[in-house]
């Protein structure tokens, strides 16, 4: 943790669109629950000429449109909040004004800048200089950035190697902001703060388990990103790998940036390298979810791409714990419903009591599993076998039941705030404990790149699949071929 506590955030990239529906947003309702430090003034900065009075009109139609009316109570006061400076960051230039607008740094006072860079990642090398040209990067500023950090091993290097001239690893904070939701928090109390789970969290008891992030959105708008991303690299390098180190890691000594971040590393690091045929790829044509009419990713498009915007893998974690258990990883645009899960399936009772007393009839017995629901709800269900109540007398019975916690029936009136609001409130505070650490983001995309590797040396190209459906039947024969199927 760093000592000082922001009293001015520094927004590049503020008439941008995660600036308009999320940032904005987040910080007017962490104002409005009296969360954001009294004096904290929010400098916006982008390349489109206006001045104070537009960017709060800005502020509020955004505001307006992606903000709930009962989180928008305090919205004047935030407003009042807000500044701009039009800069350039492509060149020196305009930096200096900036800097005059931003107001001295005090250095080794307690307050200081958080910078929020929300912006192409071309223009991070020329930002970070200005920033240092101007003064803007001494020991009382942080930075903060926001994805694609690179789109390779070796972008995303020279990215980090461009901040980390300007900045230490401890001012630096990467966003993921899957770590930001609560439900992903969650999952290191369900297996941290309960004694049930961790000495059958390994090899010996888990058989496989299932990371599903599906979305129902297509492109939205995000045509030359998303196109020269994909999903891999867009959902996979990232969000996915940060849920399974998070599943996998080992116990860490203590909620804390440098404890979780250890850990989390270590799993990074023992990825396998995966195989072309461990992996199935797809891209989505024409077809209804929900009832609607959506159409393919190249109509969206408006011209043929390979591109993949499904992908499903099955790696392995090559440590003492996870010693021939499968991870297996799809993640889809346009599938048939939005939801995030992990599915921990456990493997069979040695032994069943139950063979031979169910009369003429075999006794079934379904191994546990455990299903914990990210989104759109959080929801943990046990699956246990239960009798089948009766006087047995053709014979005992046996059936599945889940045990169920519905978190929002757990929590009720506890408001779940959306990531954004965590991350940013760290940031201001200078708590790194939700955010990458360098070596994390070069080891996810150690094990991407050679993923794209063997596809390009496979000539792989997407398998096509209906939208609304579950991506190309190739993903289930994936895990079929393993005599599992993927829960649904
Ligand atoms: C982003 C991806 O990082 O995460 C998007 O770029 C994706 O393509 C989004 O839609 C999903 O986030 P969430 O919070 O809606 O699951």
């Amino acid at each position: 943790m760093t000592e000082f506590a922001a009293d001015r955030l520094l927004l590049f990239g503020a008439t941008g669109d995660l600036s308009r529906r999320k940032l904005l947003p987040s910080l007017c309702a962490l104002d409005a629950d009296g969360l954001l430090p009294e004096k904290l003034r929010i400098i916006g900065t982008a390349r489109t000429e206006m001045d104070d009075a537009g960017f709060r009109d800005m502020a509020r139609k955004a505001l307006e449109e992606h903000l709930p009316a009962e989180r928008r109570g305090g919205m004047a006061g935030f407003l009042n909040r807000l500044h701009y400076q039009p800069l350039d960051a492509s060149t020196l230039e305009g930096f200096e004004d900036l800097a005059e607008k931003v107001g001295s740094i005090g250095e080794g006072s307690d307050t200081g800048v958080a910078i929020f860079l929300s912006t192409a990642p071309s223009l991070f090398g020329p930002t970070i200089e200005g920033l240092r040209h101007a003064g803007l990067a001494g020991e009382n500023v942080r930075m903060c950035l926001e994805k694609p950090l690179g789109d390779d091993l070796g972008s995303s290097r020279a990215i980090n190697d461009a901040v980390a001239d300007a900045f230490p690893e401890e001012r630096i904070f990467r966003i993921d902001h899957y770590l930001g939701k609560e439900t992903v928090q969650n999952l290191l109390a369900l297996r941290f703060a309960n004694i049930l789970f961790e000495p059958i969290w390994n090899a010996t008891y888990i058989d496989h388990v299932q990371i599903t992030v599906a979305e129902t959105v297509g492109l939205e708008g995000r045509v030359d990103f998303y196109d020269g991303a994909g999903a891999l690299r867009d959902m996979v390098q990232n969000h996915m790998l940060q849920l399974l180190s998070l599943v996998a890691m080992e116990p860490p000594t203590g909620f804390g940036p440098t404890a979780i971040r250890d850990e989390k590393v270590k799993v990074l690091r023992a990825l396998r390298p995966v195989k072309a045929g461990e992996t199935v790829t797809g891209q989505y044509r024409a077809g209804a979810i929900g009832g609607q009419a959506v159409p393919g990713y190249d109509e969206e498009l408006g011209r043929d791409s390979d591109t993949e915007t499904f992908v499903a893998i099955k790696a392995h974690v090559d440590n003492w714990r996870w010693k021939g258990v499968p991870f297996y990883l799809r993640t889809g645009k346009r599938l048939p419903e939005r939801v995030t899960e992990i599915l921990v399936q456990f493997r069979c009772v040695p032994h069943s009591i139950f063979e031979g007393a169910g009369g003429p009839s075999p006794v079934a017995t379904h191994p546990n599993h455990l299903l914990i629901g990210i989104q759109p709800e959080e929801n943990i269900t046990l699956a246990l076998m239960a009798k089948v109540p009766g006087l047995d007398e053709n014979g005992v019975s046996l059936r599945e039941v889940p045990l169920e916690i519905a978190m929002p029936d757990a929590f009720v009136g506890q408001y779940r705030r959306i990531a954004y609001e965590r991350l940013l409130l760290d940031l201001i505070k200078g708590d790194q404990t939700l955010f990458v650490r360098r070596d994390e983001v070069e080891a996810q995309w150690h094990w991407i790149d050679a993923i794209r590797a063997e596809w390009k040396a496979g000539n792989m190209t997407p398998r096509t699949y209906t939208a609304g459906s579950w991506g190309p039947s190739a993903a289930i024969g994936l895990i079929e071929r393993d005599g599992v199927s993927w829960h649904e």
